[in-house]
């Protein structure tokens, strides 16, 4: 079953979702929380800092799960997951433990087998953030004939590496690979909060909702999934 909230703003689909995962963490503080990157959780990561300067939200007993990564890639590269959740959330807040799959792994199906490891040795996800992609990816699942259960490496699409080209300056070599979570991991989260925002959003959203499973549509999965709140701002709701 999914439950829709729409909000009127940004703002507001922000702090709606951290909302839930406020009361995720005062149910149970150890939670293991999944987490995206990209320009949508930008403002939900500003609402969980300043909720955690003012003492209303704990991550001192969570334990973090990122969903993707580019390979190869530097942590230390200005695009990196690693360095985005540093910058907008990890060096703000307390988490217990944070993961994210290593982009500097020199063999990156070991890597992922050690992510695996990790994601099923922690009891798999809480709760799980998740964003969508133009072309209804969910972490760096990309549309595809099959989908891997378990994390994997993964050949980025054309529209993916466009839409992810903004933030990579011109000089600068742009990853065409990347370490993802798999459907199966993404799906046995017990609770996804899928947060979708923006009008350039508007057509994949529809899509998502036409009551239809699109085998080409990785996000399609999670119209199956038992506990699924989507929370939408009107802007990708259409209006
Ligand atoms: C990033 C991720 C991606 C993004 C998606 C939407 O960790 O998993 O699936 O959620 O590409 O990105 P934005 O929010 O930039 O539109």
């Amino acid at each position: 079953m999914m439950e829709k909230i729409v909000c009127e703003s940004y703002e507001e689909a922000c702090c709606t979702a951290a909302d839930f995962f406020a009361q995720q963490l005062k149910r149970k503080p150890d939670s293991v929380l999944g987490l995206a990157t990209g320009s949508t959780p930008i403002g939900l990561y500003e609402e969980f800092v300043s909720r955690y300067q003012a003492g209303e939200m704990d991550f001192s007993r969570a334990r973090a799960f990122n969903l993707d990564e580019y390979h190869p890639i530097e942590a230390t590269h200005p695009q990196s997951y690693k360095t985005f959740m540093d910058e907008h959330l990890f060096s703000k807040v307390n988490f217990a433990q944070t993961r994210i799959p290593n982009g500097e792994a020199p063999d990156p199906n070991i890597e992922c087998a050690k992510y695996s490891a990790d994601l099923e040795a922690a009891g798999g996800l809480d709760m799980l953030l998740l964003g969508i992609g133009h072309n209804g990816h969910v972490g760096f699942n990309e549309p595809a004939s099959s989908y891997p259960l378990e994390a994997y490496k993964v050949d980025l699409t054309g529209e993916t590496l466009e839409a992810n080209s903004r933030f990579f300056g011109e000089n600068e070599i742009q990853p065409i690979t990347a370490l993802t979570m798999g459907i199966g991991q993404i799906f046995a989260a017990k609770h996804i909060l899928l947060l979708i925002c923006g009008a350039s959003k508007v057509e994949i959203t529809k899509k998502l909702f036409e009551g239809k499973l699109h085998t080409d549509i990785p996000a399609c999965f999670l119209l199956l999934h038992p506990n699924v709140t989507l929370v939408i701002d009107r802007a990708a709701n259409g209006g």
